[in-house]
């Protein structure tokens, strides 16, 4: 199984904070049978705090070494969580935000608590650039599970929707549940990633959990398609095939 969105760049965003922490990661995602990881620390310049790519190419280095000396055998790809505040042009122009695995799918994000309204000009902006974006965690964000239309909207624009493992086992509330198990059985989930950021939010804990789950409620061949197939079109840039 692929994972496409994580926080295990150590000492870099809020995601997990040594190279320890990130190996001891790796190695509870190997267990469970994760065999592609995509690292996606956060972009985000909010005129106050930001997170960059600083600093990540000797991260990933040193990260892939010690993988290899503990015999962890996933391959890992790079990427960001792009959060946009409205700025997606300046971000998309200006920097070196990256896209995932260096395809033409970008992992973004929305504000989570505030009401928005930029959210369809973005998606425009995105995609005159040639740019497919993912929307991270929707069923987190305020600005979709008050508007549940506006998710099928957009995923009727082809848009594709990220859904966090653990808000399907109620970790991020019973909010964040309904819009998820919802999702899932109107199909606009595209693809399912655990958002790991450390330990003590390590999604490959609950991993089999989540797996057997959605194999009852979905299941096996579109669990398969959400953790496995588009994730593999996405590493080779192709299309996803409709459901
Ligand atoms: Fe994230």
């Amino acid at each position: 199984m692929i994972d496409i969105h994580t926080h295990i760049i150590f000492d870099l965003d809020d995601g997990s904070s040594t190279i320890e922490e990130s190996i001891a990661i790796l190695k509870s995602a190997y267990e469970v049978g994760i065999t592609d990881i995509i690292l996606t620390p956060h972009y985000i310049d909010d005129g106050k705090n930001s997170y960059n790519n600083d600093g990540v190419e000797e991260r990933v280095t040193l990260l892939k070494n010690r993988m290899q000396e503990e015999g962890i055998d996933i391959k890992i790809y790079l990427g960001n969580e792009v959060r946009d505040y409205g700025n997606i042009v300046d971000i998309l122009e200006k920097t070196d935000a990256k896209t995932l695995a260096d395809t033409k799918y970008m992992l973004v994000e929305f504000p989570m608590n505030n009401e928005i309204n930029y959210i369809e000009n973005s998606i425009y902006e995105l995609k005159i650039r040639n740019i497919v974006p993912i929307i991270a965690h929707p069923e987190r964000c305020y600005c979709f599970t008050k508007n549940y239309r506006l998710i099928k909207e957009l995923a009727g624009e082809g848009v594709y929707f990220q859904v966090n493992s653990g808000s399907i086992i109620g970790r991020h509330g019973n909010e964040a549940k309904k819009i998820a198990k919802k999702m899932l059985k109107d199909g606009l989930v595209h693809f399912l990633a655990t958002d790991t950021h450390s330990m003590k939010r390590n999604g490959y804990l609950d991993w089999e959990e989540v797996i057997k789950l959605l194999d009852k409620k979905i299941g096996r061949y579109m669990r398969k398609k959400l953790t496995i197939y588009n994730q593999r079109a996405l590493l080779i840039n192709e299309d996803l095939k409709k459901y």
